[in-house]
C-alpha cells in the first residue's frame, strides 16, 4: 500500500468512524452541543438525521466516550430488531437477567429505578434508526414513558437517516414525534470544510509533507463528494493509490484525482473542461469583440 511512500503512519482515508480522526467540522460540533443538551434536560427523545456517510456513527462514538459516570448507556448499533427483540438487547445492555414469571417490561422498570435512586442518567442510544419496524418504534415510546414525578427513567437517541424522518411523518407516529424534545439535521459540508477535512485525516495519519492536493483539486473533490465524508474518503483513498501506482511522488496530478471520480459510482461527475471554463471563454470573446469593434472604427476613421 502507500503507506511509506507518503510518509504515513496508518491510512488516512479509512472507512472506519475512528473517534481518533474527529475533526470539529461546525455540523458535528453542533449534533454534540445539542445531545448534550438536551441530555442534561432529561427529557424524552432526541433525534440526529443526516444522509448516508455524513457522520452518524462517529458522532454515536464521540457521544458514547464524552457521556460521564453518571450515565448508563446502552448502545444499539444495529436496531433492525422487532419489539421483544429490542426490549431483550436493552435488558442485555442494562445487565438485566430475565427471570421466569417476571416480564422483560417488568425488569427493566425495575432496573431503571434502582438506577435512578443511585443517581444514574440511562440513554438507549440506536444507530440505524431508520431500520427499526414500527411495533419496535411504539415499543421504545413506551420505554420512555417510564418516569419518577421529576423525570424520564430512560432517554432515548435516534441516529437516522433521512427516512426516519420520512417515517415519523406517519400519522400513527404522531405521539413519538411530539416527544422529540430536541433534534439536529446533519448537513454535508461546504467547499472550505472538505478541505480541512481532507488536510486534517492526512496529519492525523502522519503525513509531513508539503500540500499533496491543489486548490482545483480540493474544489474537485468536494464537488464530486457532494460534500459526504465518505465519498471525500473514497474518492481521497483512490487518488493516494493511484498516484502511487503511477510513483509519484510530491503534489498530485490533476489525472489521478479524475481518474478517481470516474471510477466512482457514488461520486457526481465533474463539470468537463468547457463548462468549467464557460465564463472565461465567454469573457475572452467578448474582449476579442469588443477590440475588434474598436480597432475597426478606428481603422474606417482614418480611412476618412
Ligand atoms: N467530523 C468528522 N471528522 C472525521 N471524520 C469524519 C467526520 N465526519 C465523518 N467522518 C468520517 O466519514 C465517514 C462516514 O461516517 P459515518 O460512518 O459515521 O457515516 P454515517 O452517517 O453513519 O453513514 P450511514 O448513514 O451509512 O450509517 C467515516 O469514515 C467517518 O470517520
Ligand atoms: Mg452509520
Amino acid at each position: 500500500m502507500y503507506l511509506y511512500h507518503f510518509g504515513l503512519r496508518e491510512l488516512p482515508f479509512s472507512l472506519t468512524p475512528n473517534t481518533q480522526f474527529f475533526l470539529q467540522l461546525a455540523p458535528h460540533v453542533e449534533a454534540l452541543q445539542v445531545l448534550h443538551t438536551a441530555l442534561a434536560a432529561g427529557e424524552g427523545f432526541i433525534k440526529v438525521c443526516g444522509e448516508v456517510g455524513t457522520g452518524k456513527t462517529l458522532l454515536c462514538r464521540k457521544l458514547l466516550n464524552e457521556l460521564g459516570s453518571n450515565y448508563q448507556v446502552a448502545y444499539l448499533p444495529n436496531p433492525c430488531l422487532k419489539a421483544d427483540e429490542l426490549r431483550r438487547s436493552v435488558a442485555s445492555e442494562l445487565g438485566i437477567k430475565p427471570r421466569d414469571g417476571v416480564s422483560l417490561t417488568e425488569l427493566i422498570s425495575q432496573k431503571l429505578l434502582e438506577l435512578a435512586q443511585q443517581g444514574k442518567q440511562v440513554v438507549l442510544i440506536l444507530d440505524e434508526a431508520q431500520a427499526l419496524p414500527d411495533e419496535s418504534l411504539e415499543a421504545l415510546r413506551l420505554f420512555t414513558n417510564l418516569e419518577t414525578e421529576r423525570s424520564k427513567l430512560m432517554q432515548v437517541v435516534l441516529f437516522g437517516q433521512p427516512e426516519l424522518d420520512r417515517r415519523l411523518a406517519q400519522a400513527q407516529f404522531r405521539q413519538l414525534r411530539q416527544r422529540i424534545t430536541f433534534s439536529y439535521q446533519l448537513r454535508k459540508l461546504t467547499l472550505e470544510e472538505s478541505c480541512c477535512y481532507i488536510e486534517h485525516r492526512l496529519q492525523v495519519a502522519g503525513y509531513q509533507g508539503n500540500g499533496l492536493f491543489s486548490w482545483q483539486q480540493f474544489a474537485w473533490l468536494h464537488k464530486a463528494s457532494g460534500g459526504v465524508p465518505r465519498i471525500l474518503n473514497v474518492l481521497c483513498h483512490k487518488t493516494l493509490m493511484l498516484a502511487y501506482g503511477a510513483g509519484q511522488t510530491g503534489a498530485i496530478a490533476n489525472e489521478m484525482v479524475k481518474a478517481a471520480v470516474a471510477d466512482t459510482e457514488s461520486a457526481l461527475a465533474l463539470p468537463s473542461w468547457w463548462r468549467e471554463n464557460l465564463l472565461l471563454l465567454a469573457s475572452l470573446t467578448l474582449l476579442a469583440l469588443t477590440g475588434l469593434g474598436w480597432w475597426l472604427s478606428f481603422y474606417m476613421e482614418a480611412g476618412q
